[in-house]
């Protein structure tokens, strides 16, 4: 009897340090430091930011695997974590350009470019965690 394929959702956790400030460059500084507090400190701040990247999808019936986590691990290092990593967010990397630095536009950032780089099965989840008790996701929907 031929075995029916499962869905199965694989993650990869990779870790990150950089500084970022969150700032809206169309309200006064005012405005900035009374709805962002501290995030909008001038002279930014750092976080150790654990990263998840989850893939869903079908085992490939060859190698067993939805996608091998060594490859997902070098295209993360490469696009996200080399871009990132001791990094300030608001000023040195060109993908967040233009953007707030917040944790939300962040995975949305983080999505955009990993995505082209998935294989098999497709990207479910960017999970970000900034702090023991803050972390955002983003599933792809609009
Ligand atoms: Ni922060």
């Amino acid at each position: 009897m031929e075995k029916k394929p499962k869905l199965v959702y694989i993650t990869r956790k990779e870790h990150f340090n950089a500084a970022h400030r969150l700032y809206n460059p169309t309200w006064s500084d005012e405005q900035n430091e009374a709805f962002f507090g501290k995030c909008a400190n001038k002279n930014y701040h750092g976080h150790n930011f654990d990263l998840y990247v989850t893939l869903k999808g079908y085992a490939d019936a060859n190698s067993g695997m939805v996608m091998d986590l060594k490859k997902l691990k070098l295209v993360i290092k490469e696009q996200i974590v080399d871009q990132l990593d001791h990094m300030n967010i608001n000023e040195d990397v060109p993908f967040m350009k233009g953007q707030l630095a917040s944790i939300e536009n962040i995975v949305v950032a983080i999505w955009d470019r990993l995505e082209p780089f998935i294989e098999n099965g497709k990207l479910h989840c960017i999970k970000l965690v900034e702090t023991e008790r803050n972390y955002v996701e983003y599933f792809g929907e609009e």
